[in-house]
């Protein structure tokens, strides 16, 4: 493996910016029922740093889905891998994610999610390529970062499952 990685935000800038988003969470859901949904695999690493930052009581559960298609084109059929373990009715829900790329996971997601019958229902993500946007729909309450059309991994994300671990989040250079 010889990719060649460039650093595009570090761990110190995205722990200080995680650390602004997750006081203004803590300020915004202040008397709420704040309920994190963890979206797999990618949101696991940004959902541990929000949530230890947040000074809210809160609770939280995982859902995988995945999306069929071919290479890196999503196709926009989303299919629940792994539901929720507990009911989200009367809970102010934050789906958490690494990033927002066409919206189809999300916009698919809300839609289910929405019929639960959720007190509130938003959205968090750590990056957002606004640029790669299909679903024009998708409203993001609270976004780090916003990255320009690369292939970022590190912090979550993958390249072909390699790469999550990264303390930092990175970009692939082409060689
Ligand atoms: C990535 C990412 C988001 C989704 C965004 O997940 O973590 O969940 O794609 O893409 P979209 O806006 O075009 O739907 P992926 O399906 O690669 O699974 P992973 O999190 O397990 O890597
Ligand atoms: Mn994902
Ligand atoms: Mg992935």
């Amino acid at each position: 493996m010889d990719d060649k990685i460039r650093v595009m935000l570090s761990e110190e800038e995205v722990a200080a910016r995680i650390n602004e988003i997750a006081a203004q969470v803590s300020k915004d859901y202040e008397g709420k029922k704040l309920h994190l949904i963890c979206i797999l695999k990618g949101g696991v690493f940004f959902t541990c740093e929000l949530s230890k930052r947040i000074t809210l009581p809160l609770t939280m559960d995982f859902m995988s889905v995945s999306s069929y298609g071919s290479g890196t084109v999503s196709s926009g059929i989303v299919k629940i891998v792994k539901d929720l373990d507990d009911p989200i009715e009367g809970k102010d829900v934050l789906i958490v994610e690494d990033i927002i790329d066409s919206g189809n996971t999300l916009s698919y997601l809300i839609e289910v999610l929405k019929q639960r019958n959720p007190n509130s229902i938003e959205l968090c993500t750590l990056l957002d390529k606004p640029e790669r946007r299909v679903k024009k729909q998708v409203q993001v309450k609270y976004t780090c970062f916003t990255v320009p059309d690369q292939f970022i991994i590190g912090y979550g994300l993958d390249y072909d499952q390699i790469y999550r671990n990264l303390p930092y989040i990175g970009v692939i250079e082409q060689q």
